[in-house]
Parts: C-alpha cells; structure tokens; sequence
C-alpha cells in the first residue's frame, strides 16, 4: 500500500513539475505570445481596397514595414549568415539591421546593397563606440544605433559580451554619441515611458520598444507598452517594435497599436538556415503578405491608415 502511495507521489510532483515548465510564466517570450493572442481584430469591409505595405523611413522608400532583426553570430546557423540575411533582404525591398559584429563583417554587410541600421553594442569604452560610428558611417549605412538594454547581466553586474565589456549609459553620453553624427541614432530596448522620454531627449531619431527575446524575466510584452510610448513619443520620430513577431497578423497588430514598423529576428533565422538569401526573401514576403490580407480585411489603405480600434482585448489583460 505504501508503496503505491509513494508511487502515485512521484507521478503526480513529475506532472506537476512537467505542467510547470511548459506554462514557463516567468518567460517573457511565453508572456508576450500570450499577449499577441489575447489581441482580436475586428473587420471593416465596405469601401476596402487592395491595400499598399510601402514603409518610408529616413527619406527612402521600402516594400514593407518587415524589417530584419538586429542579429549577430549567424554564423553558427548558416555559413555568412549575416550578409545571407542582408541579401534577402535587399531582395525583398526591406530594411536590414545588422547587430553586434566586427569592422571587416559589417563591410561585407553594406556592401551587399542593402540598406543597414547598424546596432552597436552599449560597450564600456566609449571612445571604442564613437570609433564604431565613424565606421558605420564610411559603411554607408541608412541608420545607426545602441542596444541600450544589453549592459547588465542577470547579476547586477555589467555584461562581458564574446570578450567585451558592457556599461550602461547615461542620458549625456547618449547626447555625445547622438551629436557625433549626422545619421538618425536609434535607441533600441525601450520598454518604459521613462525611456521614452529620455530618448526624446537625448535626441534620438527613432526607438525600439523590445525586451530583446527576453532578456528579463516577467518584462512587460512590448504591444502591451507600446500605446503608452507612442502617446509620449507623438509621432516625434518612428517607433519600432521587435520580440515575438511570427506573422502578418503579429505585424498588424504592432502597427495598430502605435508601430511605424517592426523588426522580426527567429522567425527568419530557420530560413535563413534552411534557403539562405533565398529563405529570408520568401519568408519577408510571405509575412507582408499576410499582412496585406489583414489590412484588406480591416479597410486599412496603407500604413498610415490603419485604426487603432479595430483592436479588441479579450478579458484577463
Ligand atoms: C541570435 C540572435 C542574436 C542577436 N544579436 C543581437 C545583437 O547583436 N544586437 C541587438 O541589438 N540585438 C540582438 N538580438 C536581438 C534582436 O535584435 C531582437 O531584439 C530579438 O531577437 C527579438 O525579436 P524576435 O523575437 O523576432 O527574435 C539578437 C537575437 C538573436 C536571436
């Protein structure tokens, strides 16, 4: 008898223990797919036209507002992964951000034609970082600008990344980087109105609303922050928004909510590996135009009109 108690014991903690790490609610990621999914659209037929995905930003035109996440070291996933990214995305007239990488890979970067936000690394030396500007500017690129949510471990303590020690920076030094050149500086890991105001401030030409893939625990999903930031930001400079987007329907709902334009990063790279250039290009398409059929369906003509209230909150957030 005792035996079989024990026995039913150790099933039902394993279950347990199973049911908790599937539900995984101190994931950012989990939290912010749920997010995603508790957002309902509403659907406006009458007087609905086939709708236009052009994306303008900084003077120039694109195909879409699905832009290629700021990623870096894929080259564990595909050989010249990063340029294979910039590639495919030239190939589908989108924005391409390249993420940490060194002087030689972002020259490779721009040189394949595509038009590049390049993100630097919020590294402690900032003599190191003003270097890196002078060098993305050379490189030609569209924009530049700091990952400022990347300067602390877990621990309390500043981050080492690959080797290379991380600071975070106040809003002077922001200033100085922003001031040392004539290209819009992006500030990328804004999840607070807080931030929001302090990019306004130092100057930015543009923000990123991102927990980048979850760098925290329990971080507010971006879409639920996003109507509070883009009421501060007020159309000042554009808004993007990265983490989590899988789809057309995920991008609709970003812009809805108060994005100019998204960033989307893992749902490319498994194309990336699997087609290269090729797949990036085909899975870009593939979300815009799911994202056209979403804006048919809710009378949106283009990225300038669509209506925040087609949106609707299920219960529960
Ligand atoms: C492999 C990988 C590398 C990344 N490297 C960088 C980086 O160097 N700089 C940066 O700002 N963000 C980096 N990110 C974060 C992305 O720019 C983006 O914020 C994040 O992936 C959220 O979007 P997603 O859910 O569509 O992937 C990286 C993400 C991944 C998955």
């Amino acid at each position: 008898m005792l035996m079989i108690v024990a026995v039913l014991r150790t099933v039902r903690e394993v279950s347990n223990q199973r049911f908790m790490e599937s539900r995984k609610s101190w994931d950012s990621n989990q939290i912010t797919r749920e997010y995603f999914d508790s957002l309902l659209v509403e659907m406006r037929h009458i007087d609905a036209v086939i709708p236009s995905t052009k994306f303008e930003l900084y003077g120039e035109t694109f195909d879409t507002p699905v832009m290629m996440a700021a990623l870096s070291h894929l080259n564990n996933i595909r050989e010249n992964g990063m340029v294979e990214m910039a590639r495919g995305a030239r190939a589908a007239n989108a924005v391409n951000w390249a993420g940490m990488c060194d002087e030689a890979e972002l020259e490779a970067i721009t040189a394949a034609g595509t038009r590049t936000i390049s993100i630097i690394k919020p590294y402690a030396d900032n003599d190191y970082i003003l270097q890196r500007i002078e060098h993305a500017e050379r490189c030609g690129v569209l924009a530049l600008g700091m990952d400022v949510d990347h300067a602390f471990g877990a621990d309390g303590k500043y981050d080492v990344v690959l080797g290379e020690k991380m600071k975070p920076k106040s809003l002077s030094e922001l200033r100085e980087f922003i001031k040392s050149t004539k290209l819009p500086f992006i500030i990328k890991g804004v999840l607070s109105e807080q931030d929001a105001y302090k990019a306004l401030e130092a100057g930015a030409k543009g923000i990123v609303v991102s927990h980048h893939h979850g760098i925290m625990n329990y971080a507010v999903p971006p879409l639920f922050i996003l109507p509070g930031i883009a009421k501060v930001i007020n159309r000042q400079i554009p808004v993007f928004v990265d983490c989590g987007i899988m789809s057309g329907m995920d991008v609709f709902k970003a812009l809805s909510l108060g994005a100019d334009a998204v960033s989307v990063g893992r749902a490319v790279m498994e194309p990336l590996k699997m087609n290269g250039s090729e797949g990036v290009r085909d899975q870009i398409i593939k979300i815009t135009e799911e994202l056209a059929g979403v804006m048919a369906r809710t009378c949106s003509r283009d990225l300038k009109n669509i209506d925040p209230a087609v949106i609707w909150h299920r219960n529960g957030w």
